[in-house]
């Protein structure tokens, strides 16, 4: 049954750690509902969310899990945000193009555009042309090369492609925003055994996120420290 909502509804993937996790908390604390997911039912318990947060175990890749994502956006009978957060760098450690397997690409592919390009197709009903927004975390890697980020540089370069290119055809404001390095398990994962604690914690990046979506510019990629 569709619970008709006041509250606004955010759909974040990958809320449970790093950035999802600092943009959900945010969002619920300023009254939005969140729906968000992770692969690790622990790290959801961990979470110890509010009541309007509704978190799902389960892998953005997979169709079924996707499906109740949209189940869980219809439930709330609304959808003003859609955050395409969840990311894979790909194999560890990162290695060069040339090393590149047929499997490490399907990886990255399915994680980093594939889960949302189909997400966003399936949420279409609920982007409402002018009033939602569609927000996809990129990287400073979709437009530097860097030796080794070229697999997961090229799967965000396409993500900003596909959501700018889902603006110009659905009239749906959308955002492909590079949040800067964070103090994260990915960040550490791309830098074994560097000290990162100089990194920013993803928290500080949150404001400028919500400063964005307040400002609501129009479609395009941006740098989160810009707003
Ligand atoms: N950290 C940086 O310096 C940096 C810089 C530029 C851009 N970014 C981008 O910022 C975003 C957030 O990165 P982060 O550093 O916060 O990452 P993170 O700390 O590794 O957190 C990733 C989150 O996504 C979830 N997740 C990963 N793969 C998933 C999948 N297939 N299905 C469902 N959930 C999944 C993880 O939970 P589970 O593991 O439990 O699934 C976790 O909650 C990413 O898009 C990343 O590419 C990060």
């Amino acid at each position: 049954m569709t619970t008709k909502t006041q509250a606004r509804v955010a759909l974040v993937t990958g809320g449970t750690a790093g950035l999802g996790l600092a943009l959900t908390r945010a969002l619920a604390a300023d009254g939005w509902h969140v729906i968000t997911n992770g692969r690790h039912e622990g790290r959801i318990k961990e979470a110890d969310f509010p009541d309007n947060v509704r978190a799902l175990v389960g892998d953005v890749t997979d169709d079924v899990h996707r499906g109740a994502l949209v189940n869980a956006v219809w439930e709330r009978g609304r959808l003003d945000l859609l955050v395409h957060n969840a990311s894979t760098l790909g194999p560890l450690p990162m290695r060069p193009l040339g090393e590149a397997t047929i499997a490490d690409l399907q990886e990255v592919w399915r994680t980093n555009i594939g889960a949302p390009l189909l997400l966003t197709g399936e949420l279409l009903p609920w982007l409402r042309a002018g009033e939602s927004t569609i927000l996809s975390i990129s990287s400073d890697a979709a437009v530097n090369h860097y030796e080794t980020w070229g697999l997961y540089g090229a799967s965000k370069a396409a993500l900003d492609h596909v959501t700018l290119t889902f603006a110009a055809e659905t009239g749906v404001t959308a955002y492909a925003v590079d949040p800067g390095d964070m103090r994260t398990q990915m960040h550490q994962d791309a830098f074994p055994g560097e000290d990162i604690s100089d990194r920013p914690l993803p928290e500080t990046v949150v404001p400028h996120l919500l400063r964005l979506l307040e400002r609501r510019p129009q479609s395009g990629r941006y740098r989160a420290g810009d707003f």
